[in-house]
């Protein structure tokens, strides 16, 4: 059996690998799409791999996950800390969910210690940089049970 994962990018992460790279490191969104992709491989874990600076799509796309899909795997960027639309949506979709940063939320500014997603995901990776999207995988193996060692 094998399962799709949905992974989400939410605002300027398109800007990896530029942006602020002391925090977020020199990868781009494409470097880690292509480690993901490389994990994954020969698994029975399928990716699909989307970002979007738009909180209506990433909206949008969760909504359109259920049925298709077997779990999400969402980096919200900003909108971790804002969005009760992003966390709505979240919660309408029956599937196993991870949320996943690149940085230390904790170890931040005072109004990144807040996620809204968490309070929808089964778990929370934070601060081991592009590594988080592949401990997120890994722990969705478990989480949609297809049994896939990876
Ligand atoms: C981030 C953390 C957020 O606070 C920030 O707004 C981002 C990236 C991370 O991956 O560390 O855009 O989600």
């Amino acid at each position: 059996m094998s399962s799709k994962v949905l992974i989400l990018n939410g605002p300027n992460l398109n800007m990896l690998g530029t942006r602020e790279v002391e925090i977020y490191g020199k990868d781009t969104l494409a470097d880690i799409e292509a480690k993901v992709r490389a994990r994954a491989d020969g698994t029975a874990m399928e990716i699909d791999f989307r970002q979007s600076n738009s909180e209506a799509e990433l909206v949008d796309w969760i909504q359109q996950a259920q049925g298709i899909f077997d779990g999400i795997i969402i980096n919200a960027g900003a909108y971790t800390h804002t969005s009760i639309a992003i966390l709505d949506a979240l919660n309408m979709v029956d599937l196993p969910i991870i949320e996943v940063h690149l940085s230390n939320i904790f170890r931040r500014e005072s109004f990144r210690k807040e996620s809204y997603i968490a309070d929808a995901a089964n778990g929370l990776i934070t601060g081991f940089g592009g590594t988080g999207y592949l401990l997120a995988l890994e722990a969705m193996s478990e989480l949609t049970d297809t049994g896939t060692q990876i």
